[in-house]
């Protein structure tokens, strides 16, 4: 099988090398809300440092500011928090291509670290366009493409540039390629996949590659009212997706490994709890926003017993408290199963959000920083970042 070329045969020495990292964090009031995604970076960034590259130039997207200079999207933000996690000086530079930036670079000191100003500031980096990314690979001799959680998009940084420069695989990148390979290709039986949030079409794929390749699957969430719906259950005012229903139905009948939740927790308003019901059927006017506590009991103990687990999506609504406690103690399921040697892997933007919240993510085989990379990943498509660093 073909493997990503790796750092760890990369001519480091004297280099300049340019790095791609993800750095689109969520800033909540113009502040960090969660640094995972910059902590994440920083063993490959001190590895570089550690085998004296002559320059580490960071390059980064956040947020969709669709080719245009937006203050509010700029990475200037991120370079502070970088700053306090590699304890180092960081040089900022306010674009990421052009004369300023590669004069500013050469004249930095040797074993430096910089980072760019946001590459979607320019179009040209979603449209992949060739003479950008020739601009971006002149400011070094060597790429390393650590950012797994854009790689399923093809852009001037995550392919454009790896036909100018040798290019490697960073140490996040390929540990997120390891754990999701794992899953798909070998694992350790019984493997139980777990799907929530808010969609099935969203799901819909990712869903029917786990339901050949899991022994079971558990499903929670919004996306659990469609198929409760297609089964001629009562789902009260709860969202569901009528174009799926067709869809839904077909998957819950042919699907015996397919489980759906048995008991719902109820609220007049999804956004307000407005006291505990717990029901089997859910009466008009009531929203389902989290699984019961017998729903919560029959998938904790099949998660006990699992030997691989994959999480993608929460069981409820659970930003709100009150409509948490079915993740939470799906977290924790997972987290028990992990400490008695199972392989656990979450992915996706709101179970890694979840898993945080119930307070168990040091307990994950790995969280995945990757959302839509991800879940791409586990579908089993090919990812244009990760395939423009496969070993000939
Ligand atoms: C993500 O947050 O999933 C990645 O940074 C990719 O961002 P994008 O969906 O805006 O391309």
């Amino acid at each position: 099988m073909k493997s990503v070329k790796s750092i760890l045969k990369a001519d480091i020495k004297g280099k300049r090398v340019l790095v791609r990292v993800d750095f689109n964090v969520p800033i909540k009031e113009k502040k960090i809300s969660d640094n995972t995604r910059i902590l994440a970076h920083g063993e490959t960034i001190n590895y570089i440092l550690e085998k004296g590259a002559k320059k580490v130039i960071l390059i980064s997207h956040l947020g969709r500011p669709k080719g245009k200079i937006k203050p509010e999207f700029s990475l200037k933000i991120v370079c502070g928090e970088l700053k306090k996690i590699l304890a180092r000086d960081i040089t900022f530079f306010n674009d990421c291509v052009g004369d300023e930036v590669k004069n500013g670079i050469s004249k930095l000191q040797d074993n430096s670290v910089c980072l760019l100003e946001n590459l979607r500031f320019h179009p040209e980096e979603e449209k992949n366009d060739e003479s950008f990314s020739k601009e971006l690979a002149e400011l070094a001799d060597l790429f390393v493409q650590d950012a797994f959680a854009v790689s399923h998009r093809a852009h001037a940084s995550t392919v454009g540039v790896t036909k100018f420069l040798p290019s490697v695989a960073g140490f996040l990148l390929m540990k997120e390629v390891k754990y999701l390979s794992e899953l798909l290709l070998n694992p350790v039986r019984p493997f139980v996949a777990v799907l929530g949030g808010a969609k099935v079409s969203t799901k819909i794929s990712v869903m029917s590659k786990l339901l050949k390749k899991a022994d079971i699957l558990l499903v929670g969430g919004a996306m659990s009212y469609t198929f409760l719906k297609a089964l001629g259950q009562n789902i009260g005012s709860s969202l569901y997706e009528e174009d799926f229903i067709g869809n839904a139905k077909e998957t819950a009948d042919v699907c015996k490994n397919l489980f759906l939740p048995e008991d719902h927790v109820i609220s007049k308003s999804p956004e307000k709890p407005d006291g505990e019901r717990v029901v089997k059927s859910i009466p008009d006017g009531f929203f389902g926003v989290d699984i019961g506590p017998e729903t919560v009991s029959k998938y904790s103990s099949i998660i006990k017993r699992a030997k691989t687990i994959f999480w993608n999506g929460p069981m409820g609504i659970f930003e709100v408290d009150d409509f948490s406690k079915g993740t939470q103690k799906i977290a924790e399921a997972i987290a028990e199963a992990t400490t008695a040697g199972a392989i656990s892997v979450a992915g996706g933007g709101d179970s890694v959000a979840a898993v945080k919240k119930a307070g168990v993510s040091g307990k994950f085989s790995h969280i995945s920083t990757g959302g839509g990379a991800s879940l791409e990943f586990v579908e089993g498509k090919t990812l244009p970042g990760i395939e423009a660093l496969m070993e000939e």
